[in-house]
């Protein structure tokens, strides 16, 4: 399937910093033993991967605006675009030697994901989306999960880390979540757990506490792989809001039906 010349851009872009984060990998893999560890060589990795993505994207499109999580926003004189990186998603992974991680970027035009590049360089797995053309994993067509039953579905979620985000209504959510799923995965890296999704292994997401490098790319990959996402109350704030549900139709509807009953069993019970 012949990209467009922006997604082979982009394509380019994520091979590149991918390349790069592998060769780190190693040498974090090196560093586990030693009493320091590898934090700040993760940094360094993490700054360099988003320096190669913002170079190569710059070379080919150097009047786009620039969102990336390491050197914040970046305006463009093309009011009308902007990328949007992570140069490493799934960074806890990574510091760990965990092969679960991704650079990941996303086009906006005009306020809407217009394409959406996901690379693990630990496996090769690249998934690419473009609007109206299709999600494709390593140049195959992917499509969601047809799994209509919750008790054969496997979903992924997110969990907030200590002293952030809401522990009690995150109980909630999962124990509402294990009474009726087959089983729950907490993956690290929501760039890939959205890929996940399109490319049918995982028949439901949802996580809260999101930035918009974390779901920019995911959009467009579940939508052109025919799923749903939204933000958890089912609307198009997902990147604003920093929260996404994701799956099939059935799936993803029944997902958002069982967390507002989880969140409504999560508040204080009002005096009568
Ligand atoms: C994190 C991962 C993780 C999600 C966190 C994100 P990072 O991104 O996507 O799965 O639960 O909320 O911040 O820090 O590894 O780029
Ligand atoms: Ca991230
Ligand atoms: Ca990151």
């Amino acid at each position: 399937m012949p990209h467009s010349a922006v997604l082979n851009v982009m394509i380019k872009a994520a091979y590149r910093a991918g390349r790069s984060l592998k060769r780190d990998l190693g040498e974090v893999e090196n560093l586990q033993v030693s009493l320091k560890g590898p934090r700040n060589f993760v940094t360094a990795a993490d700054r360099r991967a988003e320096e190669i993505v913002r170079q190569e994207l710059g070379k080919a499109r150097p009047d786009y605006g620039f969102l990336g999580e390491e050197g914040g926003a970046r305006a463009g004189t093309d009011t009308s675009h902007r990328w949007i990186v992570d140069p490493l998603d799934g960074t806890t992974n990574f510091l760990h030697g965990i092969p679960h991680f991704a650079v990941s970027i996303a086009l906006e035009r005009n306020g809407a994901i217009v394409a959406g590049v996901t690379y693990n360089p630990a496996n090769d797995d690249l998934f690419v989306a473009e609007r109206g053309k299709g999600a494709f994993l390593n140049d195959r067509r992917i499509r969601v999960a047809a799994r209509k039953n919750l008790a054969e579905a496997v979903v992924a979620c997110g969990l907030p880390h200590y002293g952030r985000g809401d522990l009690k209504l995150a109980r909630h959510e999962i124990a509402a979540a294990q009474q009726h799923f087959a089983g729950l995965r907490r993956l690290g890296a929501a760039t890939l757990d959205l890929a996940w999704i399109a490319a049918g292994r995982f028949d439901a997401y949802w996580e809260r506490d999101l930035s918009p490098w974390d779901i920019a790319a995911g959009l467009i990959l579940v939508r052109e792989a025919g799923g749903f996402v939204t933000d958890l109350e089912g609307g198009d704030e997902t990147l604003t809001r920093g929260e996404v549900a994701a799956g099939n139709d059935t799936m993803h509807r029944e997902l958002l039906r069982l967390l507002k009953a989880a969140g409504a069993d999560a508040e204080p019970a009002k005096a009568s």
